[in-house]
């Protein structure tokens, strides 16, 4: 498939998603959307791959849903093509690993993008938001429900209700983002974090991702007891001899599942 909106490279086992609408900000319409839900389905397809990444430009991640798209909208039209959500959740039901590369804005569903992937890595100048409430509207693409769940109900609360833009220091503090970096080594650090994780045991980085994922799901106990069943799994694999093994004769391990 060719690509406008977004930019699709490979660099050896990491799959890098570049959205690329910069006349607009990076506004993620719904060409973009489908280009992204197919690029992320042919990763996820492709067994040399590891790791995903989806960033943005230097100024924006993405500074939301295509506002001038939607502006004329009727709630028919919403509701019968179940508009955003039933294309967006793609990235949710990645099995490898995505991580969200942010500089600048990312607003609105910009910023629930990027709450969708793994982990987001920041550089120093990003600004999440989710301002819908100024056009009328709230989050549309888990806004109100993830961002909640990441900074808590006083700041989502903030956020969402007066649509005021956090930069990347406060992002940190409240656990929205895993690291702030200087925005010249953005890339670098985020594909670093790819690759390594790319060169680990494919199954238990995969897992270990469900395993996360399961304790937004459900209670304390059951999430415990499903971490217990995957970890026993995970020593039916090779990787495990070889991960163990190679720490006890103090060698690099060579995987074989990446
Ligand atoms: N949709 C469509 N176009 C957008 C856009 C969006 N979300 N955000 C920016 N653009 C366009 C602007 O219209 C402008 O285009 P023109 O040059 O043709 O006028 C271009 O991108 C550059 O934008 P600005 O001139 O506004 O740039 P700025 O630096 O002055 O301001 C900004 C940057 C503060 C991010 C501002 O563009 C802005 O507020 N954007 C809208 C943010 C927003 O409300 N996002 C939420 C969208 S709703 C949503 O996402 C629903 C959901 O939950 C899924």
């Amino acid at each position: 498939m060719s690509y406008e909106a977004i930019l699709v490279v490979r660099e050896d086992a990491v799959g890098i998603i570049t959205l690329n609408r910069p006349q607009a900000l990076n506004a993620l319409n719904s060409q973009l959307m489908d280009e992204l839900t197919a690029a992320v389905d042919a990763f996820e397809a492709d067994d040399g791959i590891g790791c995903i990444i989806i960033t943005g430009s230097e100024k924006a991640f993405a500074a939301g849903a295509d506002i001038k798209e939607m502006k004329s909208k009727s709630y028919m039209d919403v509701y019968k093509e179940d508009f955003i959500t039933a294309k967006w959740e793609r990235v949710t039901r990645t099995r490898k690993p995505v991580i969200a590369a942010v500089a600048g804005f990312a607003l609105g569903g910009g910023c629930e993008l990027a709450m969708m992937c793994d982990f987001i890595i920041a550089a120093d100048n990003a600004k999440f938001g989710q301002p819908e409430i100024k056009l009328g509207v709230i989050p549309g693409a888990g806004g109100t429900q993830r961002l909640t769940r990441f900074v808590g109900k006083a700041k989502a609360m903030d956020m969402c209700l007066t649509g005021r833009m956090m930069d990347a220091a406060e992002a940190e503090r409240s656990g929205l983002v895993s690291r702030v970096v200087p925005l010249a080594d953005l890339m670098t650090v985020t594909r670093e974090a790819a690759k390594s994780i790319a060169a680990l045991s494919r199954p238990a980085v995969m897992i270990c991702k469900e395993s996360i994922n399961r304790s937004y799901e459900t209670t304390l106990a059951e999430g415990i007891r499903f971490e217990r069943r995957v970890f026993h799994s995970l020593f039916a694999t090779e990787d495990q001899k070889e991960g163990m093994s190679a720490f006890a004769d103090k060698r690099p391990a060579e995987f074989k599942h990446r």
